[in-house]
């Protein structure tokens, strides 16, 4: 059985839940062609991929960063696809030890494509490894100790490393200057958001009609993860009420029950704008006070809520903090800070 209650808590926090990954494979896009939105990567990566086709050459190491929930491993699925390579994948959490990463990396074939996940969390001795590997496909290694220890240059097979991450900001610069090319993800448009459901109901079987999709749509973080997490509730919420057929109004009735409003936005969104607009009259405040506040972690607040409320526009970046812009006093219904007190942009 799942945990009703932690699903439901997290409905719109866009990290997968390990309950989730078999849906999200299921739901998964195979190729560039089936991949929805995201137009100027896919434009860049496609020829990226026929150039390294053509010339025979190893693919270069990709960066994907962006927002979680927003299809940077299934973009490395793809590309992975695309350039018919093996993928192998990790972690940077995952990789303790430099004995760790040597054992990925001398187990790779020419041309596969090593896939590390949260790379940002990778540590110091494991990326001096890395460095090395993705410049001169090459591998330093020491054996023994003292004075008698021995420098050894072993090559590798040339690979792609695929690194993808939530916090570019957090990645080294030496790191980051290895990648041959940097995507960034970007939250998707509302009528692509429409086209992900419309596909995801069709592979899960689901009848709904377009102001199904259009409610769940408006209401899914411009994220697909959201969105297709939306669409399985609300799918449980119409087998019961609407013999499984969903229109506009059971998906606006099923997510009104998930407590998610018409932008979006749960109730941690809404905790987090209220604290700062009542605790800190709407700010400037920093993210570990509005952390503390909330008692939220910041970590997570920067990855996962800030970054949709900045698009949003309910919040703003100031050199001194986060503000509350007008947009968040009108959504959450609060009196507007009496003209003087302003300390917005
Ligand atoms: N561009 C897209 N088109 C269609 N579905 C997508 C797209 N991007 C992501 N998805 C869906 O969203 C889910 C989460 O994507 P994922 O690649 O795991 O995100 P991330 O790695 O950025 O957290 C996938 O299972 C996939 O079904
Ligand atoms: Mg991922």
């Amino acid at each position: 059985m799942i945990n009703q209650d932690s699903v439901e808590i997290d409905i719109i926090n866009p990290s997968a839940a390990s309950d989730e990954t078999l849906f999200e494979a299921t739901l998964r896009p195979q190729k560039l062609a089936e991949y929805v939105g995201q137009e100027k990567i896919k434009a860049n990566l496609k020829i990226l991929v026929d150039a390294a086709h053509a010339r025979k050459e190893t693919l270069e190491h990709i960066l994907l960063y962006g927002p979680p929930g927003l299809g940077k491993t299934t973009l490395a699925h793809i590309i992975a696809r695309e350039v018919g390579a093996n993928i192998k994948i990790t972690s940077g959490p995952a990789i303790e030890k430099a004995g760790d990463v040597a054992a990925l990396l001398t187990n790779l074939s020419e041309n596969d494509i090593l896939f590390i996940d949260e790379i940002h969390r990778l540590n110091k001795i494991v990326e001096e490894v890395l460095y090395p590997a993705m410049e001169d496909y090459c591998l330093d290694i020491v054996l023994g100790k003292g004075a008698g220890a021995k420098a050894l240059r072993l090559d590798l097979p040339k690979f792609t490393l695929i690194g993808a991450t939530t916090r570019i900001g957090l990645l080294t610069a030496p790191l980051r200057d290895r990648f041959g090319m940097t995507y960034r993800l970007d939250y998707y448009e509302v009528p692509e958001i429409e086209q992900i459901i419309k596909r995801a109901a069709k592979i899960l079987n689901i009848t709904i009609d377009e102001g199904g999709r259009a409610e769940i749509a408006k209401r899914a973080r411009r994220t697909p993860r959201v969105a297709n997490r939306l669409l399985k509730r609300v799918r449980d919420f119409a087998q019961v009420k609407a013999k499984g057929e969903i229109n506009q109004r059971i998906a606006q009735e099923a997510l009104a029950l998930l407590e998610v409003d018409d932008l979006g936005l749960d109730n941690n969104d809404r905790r987090i704008l209220e604290a700062l607009i009542d605790k800190f009259a709407g700010g400037p405040v920093g993210v570990s006070s509005l952390a503390a506040a909330t008692s939220e972690d910041s970590g997570t607040i920067e990855d996962i809520y800030e970054p949709y409320l900045l698009r949003l526009g309910l919040i703003a970046r100031t050199p001194k903090g986060r503000v509350a812009t007008p947009a968040a006093y009108e959504h959450l219904k609060k009196p507007v800070k009496k003209p003087g007190t302003q300390t917005l942009l």
